[in-house]
């Protein structure tokens, strides 16, 4: 992980040799003469205690790769902060040179918002803390904080250690930081609510490298030099943070949030042939059947409904899939509710929640062009099955296309919408509904990303709104489809405490805006407004 001064110079002499200096941009590209020198980087790469990759590093290309390897760029710089103090450090140095910053936690953006080509990218994976407190006198059951960059794997094991089970998302591989400032569905969602509903304390370092400490009570700024906390009760940060998006106000080190007991469940896996010896459609009656109990099912009960082209086009050993989850014993009356649909399933009693993550499998890698939308109580009609029929049987689709249905609403109704800037439509919701074409040959990305940008416009009419962490890049209504009517108040709280842009992301809060003009230039004292100033990076020492 350590690169030598020879790799540094190497850097630089490539930015000389490719680059046409020119006047800066709104962003400071490499090999404009606003980059950073040779000597400048090096003053970096020390005072990140080594903890940085370039282009020239051997390990660049692992890391730049991202899940969905459509949506991969390059960025020129990337840091692995250990600590806050290297977080801010990043920040002073991307600030001082006008450098475009992305934030990355797991990188499993369906649209590539971590990460940017020439960006100076904070890759967080290597803030991994955890910490406990389970006589916390607001939250009866504990409380954890955990730092951005550990998987959710890892804190369910930890978590389960404790007899407590903590709301997260299902994939293994996926980290807090985009799946909780998006919201974040769960398993177990419908039984605790989002994740954002069990947060209880954010701390960032925000656009001027301030370090920040948002919760329901209010908001308290760190002086970036004296370290002296300044408090006010205004707790508008904190609500733009419960489902406003990643990349947006500030990178957040550690998330705190509310823990459950633990307790046994029962999981179910139901599936059907699509189609039986007869050629007779039984998997639509299948779906309806699910349907039929989905209004009526406990919040106990989560999971996925599950189903591809390539299980459908095999009318002889095509299958549907459902998982389903119960938080809580069998035969208890939330258990009941799944009744009639059980007599299709297969049943396992599972100890505790961790038991049932762990059979749980994450894809590593995958090109892919997904699309939403939040399907309503109302919204399981028969032209939904249709739909949903003529989509994955569609005669263009020579690749695969398969949609999961995350089952939300239920105890997600009990934190009034107002409280979040979530889409309140989660919380209304039956399914959050995700379908993706996927492929494997980037010669043929246009052809499928077209095809999915269709789709993508006809399934909007089946639901209500879009989840923003699983997202169509092609949504020109996007501001109302993610966050309905809360779009203005995000934007207002993002001018209040990123005036510059200095985080943006493709369709994030404020991504569109032509924004306060930023100060530019490498001169380290330059102010803007009269309330942003660059400072000299903090050197850790360590
Ligand atoms: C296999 C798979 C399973 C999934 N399962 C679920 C699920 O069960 N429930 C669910 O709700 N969603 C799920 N998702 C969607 C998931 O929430 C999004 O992909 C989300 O963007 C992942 O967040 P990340 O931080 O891991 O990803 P990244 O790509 O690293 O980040 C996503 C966005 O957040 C920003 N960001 C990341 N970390 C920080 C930070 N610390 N501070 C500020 N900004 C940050 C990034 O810049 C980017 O804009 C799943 C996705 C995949 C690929
Ligand atoms: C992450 O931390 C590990 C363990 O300290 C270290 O070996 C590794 O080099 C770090 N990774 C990067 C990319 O800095
Ligand atoms: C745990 O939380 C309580 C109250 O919420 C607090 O007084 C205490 O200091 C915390 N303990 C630790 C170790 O942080
Ligand atoms: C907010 O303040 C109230 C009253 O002091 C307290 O009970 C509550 O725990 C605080 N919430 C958080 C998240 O700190
Ligand atoms: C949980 O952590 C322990 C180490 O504390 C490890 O041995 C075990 O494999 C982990 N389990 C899972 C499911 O990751
Ligand atoms: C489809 O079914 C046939 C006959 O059962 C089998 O040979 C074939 O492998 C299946 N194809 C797929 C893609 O499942
Ligand atoms: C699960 O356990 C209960 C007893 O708690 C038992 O009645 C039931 O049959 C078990 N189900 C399965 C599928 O093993
Ligand atoms: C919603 O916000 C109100 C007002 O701040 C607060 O009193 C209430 O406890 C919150 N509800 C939940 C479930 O967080
Ligand atoms: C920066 O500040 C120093 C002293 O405070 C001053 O001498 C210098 O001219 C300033 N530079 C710019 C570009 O404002
Ligand atoms: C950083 O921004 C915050 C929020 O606007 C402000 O309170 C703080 O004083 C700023 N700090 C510096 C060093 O500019």
């Amino acid at each position: 992980m350590t690169i030598s001064l020879t790799t540094v110079i190497v850097l630089s002499l490539g930015v000389v040799t490719i680059a046409t200096p020119e006047v800066c941009d709104k962003y400071c590209s490499p090999g404009q003469s606003c980059w950073p020198s040779f000597e400048e980087e090096v003053d970096l790469y020390t005072a990140m205690n080594g903890h940085l990759v370039t282009a020239y590093t051997a390990d660049y290309a692992e890391y730049v790769l991202m899940p969905n390897t459509r949506v991969m760029k390059l960025p020129f710089v990337l840091v692995f902060p250990k600590t806050v103090d290297e977080v801010i450090t990043a920040v002073n140095f991307a600030n001082k040179y006008n450098i475009r910053m992305t934030i990355r936690s797991s990188g499993h953006d369906y649209i590539g918002r971590s990460t940017a080509d020439g960006s100076l990218q904070i890759n967080l994976m290597n803030m991994t803390d955890i910490k406990f407190n389970m006589s916390s006198s607001r939250s009866p059951d504990g409380e954890v904080t955990v730092e951005s960059g550990n998987s959710w794997l890892r804190v369910y094991n930890e978590t389960s250690k404790m007899g407590r089970v903590i709301v997260g998302g299902s994939a293994h591989t996926v980290s807090m930081g985009g799946y909780t400032l998006g919201g974040g569905h769960s398993p177990i969602g419908r039984k605790f609510g989002l994740a954002i509903d069990n947060l209880l304390e954010v701390k960032l370092v925000i656009a001027n490298g301030s370090v920040v400490i948002a919760n329901e009570n209010g908001t308290t700024v760190f002086d970036a030099d004296t370290g002296h906390p300044y408090h006010t009760s205004n707790n508008d940060l904190f609500w733009a943070l419960r489902g406003g998006g990643g990349s947006t106000y500030g990178i957040v080190v550690s998330f705190t949030f509310r823990l459950h007991k633990d307790s046994k469940m029962v999981v179910l896996s139901c599936s059907t042939p699509v189609y039986d010896a007869n050629q007779n459609d039984i998997g639509r009656p299948f779906l309806e059947s699910l349907g039929n109990v989905l209004p009526n099912l406990a919040p106990e009960w989560g999971g996925y409904l599950m189903f591809s082209n390539t299980q459908m086009q095999n009318s002889t050993s095509g299958t549907m899939n459902i998982f389903l989850n119960h938080f809580g014993e069998w035969g208890s009356p939330s258990f009941n509710t799944i009744q009639p649909f059980l007599s299709n399933c297969n049943a396992k009693n599972v100890s505790s929640f961790l038991e049932y993550e762990s059979t749980v499998y994450d894809p590593l890698y995958y090109r892919q062009y997904i699309f939403n939308t939040l399907v309503q109580p109302d919204g399981l009609t028969p032209q939904f099955y249709d739909f949903m029929y003529s989509l994955i049987g569609d005669p263009r689709l020579t690749t695969d296309i398969g949609c999961t249905g995350a089952m939300i609403g239920g105890n997600m109704k009990n934190t009034p919408a107002p409280n979040t800037s979530m889409n309140p439509n989660m919380r209304t919701g039956l399914l959050s509904l995700s379908c993706g074409i996927a492929w494997s040959s980037a010669l043929e990305d246009r052809k499928w990303e077209l095809l999915g940008q269709e789709f993508s416009t006809k399934l909007l009419k089946y639901g209500k709104g879009v989840y923003y962490n699983e997202p169509s890049a092609y949504l020109p209504d996007w501001k109302t489809q993610y966050w309905g009517g809360n779009y203005h108040r995000l934007l207002a709280i993002k001018d209040t405490w990123d005036p510059y842009n200095v985080f943006t992301c493709y369709h994030c809060v404020g991504s569109d805006e032509a924004r306060l003009p930023r100060p530019t230039g490498a001169t380290s004292n330059q102010t803007g407004n009269g309330h942003f100033e660059f400072h000299p990076p903090v050197i850790a020492v360590g």
